[in-house]
């Protein structure tokens, strides 16, 4: 049995990943909305959690109550899906605010690091990380650099602690696809049994979804191609 906390349990993704990885494991969830992640821990008790435990918490300012859960089960695994400034929100640069940008740089970053270092000293032993991630940290998209900078920034970290700590298992999770539960309700399910099978492989790196190996095709072929190209098919989108 493992205890595993859950960032950002309250997404489609985030809830499709604490059913998966829920089966004779204890889960902590996070967010921030205490009736969505109590709906998601009914869930996971209904698929075999031993028990499960919210710790809701906005990250911008606090993340006191996970440390909380952690002094009475210790955590050895986080499957970390939160996002300020995620794909689904879809917030473009231009929107977000000068003053914005601290929350979001404390809330997708900061965090994240503290956390990790945090449960590191408490427990004496780093807990094994997969963090979703995003095929827009590796390839520059017109409008969505700060997703993409805050992204990257949390990646170059685990890359670097994979390096200096290899017992720490560390899964870099890359999303090339739209996962959205209103168009194909088995998307995130089918990403989430891919996390957990790339994280028993011991990937380091994992890149999921056709459409993030054509980008990475096309930044490598020209990159001014590629940004006319997500910008026509954001306006088809909306
Ligand atoms: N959907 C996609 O196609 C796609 C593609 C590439 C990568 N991803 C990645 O997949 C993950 C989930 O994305 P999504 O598209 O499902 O996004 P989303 O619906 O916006 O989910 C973001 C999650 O983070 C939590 N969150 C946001 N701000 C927070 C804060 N200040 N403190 C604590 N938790 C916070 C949200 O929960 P609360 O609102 O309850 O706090 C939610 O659970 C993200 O890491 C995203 O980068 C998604």
């Amino acid at each position: 049995m493992q205890t595993i906390l859950i960032l950002g349990a309250t997404s489609p993704i985030g809830a499709a990943l604490s059913e998966q990885f829920s089966n004779g494991n204890r889960i902590v969830l996070s967010a921030r909305n205490h009736v969505r992640l109590i709906a998601v821990a009914d869930r996971c008790i209904k698929v075999g959690a031993i028990a499960v435990r919210i710790a809701a918490a906005d990250l911008a300012h606090t993340i006191q109550p996970i440390i909380d859960a952690n002094s009475e089960w210790p955590i050895d695994l986080i499957v970390d899906a939160a996002s300020a400034a995620s794909g689904a929100s879809r917030v473009r640069d231009p929107d977000v605010a000068p003053d914005a940008m601290q929350g979001i740089i404390q809330a997708d970053v900061l965090a994240h690091l503290d956390l990790y270092q945090r449960l590191a000293q408490l427990n004496r032993k780093h807990p094994d990380i997969v963090f979703i991630s995003t095929v827009l940290a590796i390839v520059k998209t017109p409008e969505r650099e700060i997703y993409s900078a805050v992204k990257r920034l949390v990646e170059i970290y685990l890359e670097k602690l994979a390096t200096s700590e290899p017992a720490v298992k560390v899964l870099i999770f890359r999303i090339g696809k739209l996962i959205d539960p209103d168009r194909d309700s088995q998307s995130a399910k089918t990403m989430a049994a891919r996390v957990q099978h790339e994280l028993t492989a011991g990937s380091l790196t994992a890149l999921y979804g056709m459409g993030g190996r054509v980008l990475i095709w096309l930044n490598f072929l020209h990159p001014h191609v590629l940004n006319l190209i997500v910008r026509i098919l954001r306006i088809f989108r909306g």
